[in-house]
């Protein structure tokens, strides 16, 4: 499939689009306090979608039971919210969610604290957040893809962090997943060139430990092999001729 290039109409749906996913992050992550449940998380989650008169795209994608996709220390992505499981004091825990405002999909994550945490964890979380403005240094028309995927790697790897190879970012518009596929560790390729208009998610997850992971048996909490923490950071971008617009960010 061909990577769509979004009209200056749909740039404006998909800027607003991001713009109300980043207010709802930034509302969302208020909740994040010791005691909290992962299923209490995802419920004002889905009211502040909703009340923003969006649709939470992750919700029945594929199966997946819920709007935000909540996952707490060596969980990478994907972790499914459960009224028993509930957030402790030193807990790193990844909000990952996105909508739909009128056909335009957004898709943002972010992995916080909760309460004081160790050095290490929030020096993964720091590290895995910056690697996401490393490689968005290289995210303008006239340069490849995969210069993004390299710069990530680059920056990450100097740490000696596991960076997970089985997901992958991605393009984003009227549908949640688009092509390119973006991967966040170095490639052969420079993959295609980038053009204005093309709107991308990018999104590094790294582990502390080794970079292999594991599906648990729900089908979806994927985990790190070794049990080491990981975090995740994810924005929707577009692609322009000079600095790149990050849509989810405000
Ligand atoms: N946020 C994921 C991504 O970035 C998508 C989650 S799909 C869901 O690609 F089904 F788990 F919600
Ligand atoms: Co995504």
């Amino acid at each position: 499939m061909a990577i769509s290039i979004k009209s200056a109409r749909e740039i404006e749906l998909m800027r607003e689009s991001g713009r109300i996913l980043a207010k709802v992050h930034d509302e969302l992550c208020k909740a994040i306090v010791p005691g909290i449940s992962t299923k209490e998380i995802d419920i004002i989650g889905d009211k502040l979608i909703r009340n923003y008169g969006c649709i939470p795209n992750f919700l029945h994608y594929n199966g997946y039971p819920a709007s935000v996709c909540v996952s707490v220390n060596d969980e990478v992505v994907h972790g499914i919210p459960d009224h028993h499981r509930i957030l402790l004091e030193g807990d790193i825990v990844s909000l990952d969610m996105g909508l739909i405002y009128q056909g335009y999909h957004s898709d943002a994550a972010r992995t916080y604290g909760v309460g004081q945490i160790s050095k290490e964890a929030q020096a993964l979380i720091d590290v895995t957040k910056q690697s996401f403005f490393e490689g968005i240094k290289h995210a303008k028309a006239g340069s490849h893809l995969y210069d993004i995927s390299n710069a990530i790697d680059t920056y990450v790897s100097a740490y000696g962090y596991g960076i997970v190879r089985d997901l992958v970012g991605h393009g984003i518009g009227t549908s949640l997943h688009e092509d390119p596929q973006i991967p966040n560790f170095a490639q052969k390729r420079r993959g295609v060139k980038l053009q204005a208009g093309m709107t991308l998610a990018i999104e590094p997850m790294i582990n502390i430990g080794r970079a292999d992971v594991e599906w648990l048996d729900d089908d979806w909490t994927v985990v790190t092999e070794d049990g080491s923490l990981s975090a995740h950071y994810e924005n929707t971008v577009l692609i322009t001729d000079g600095e790149p617009e990050i849509l989810t960010l405000n």
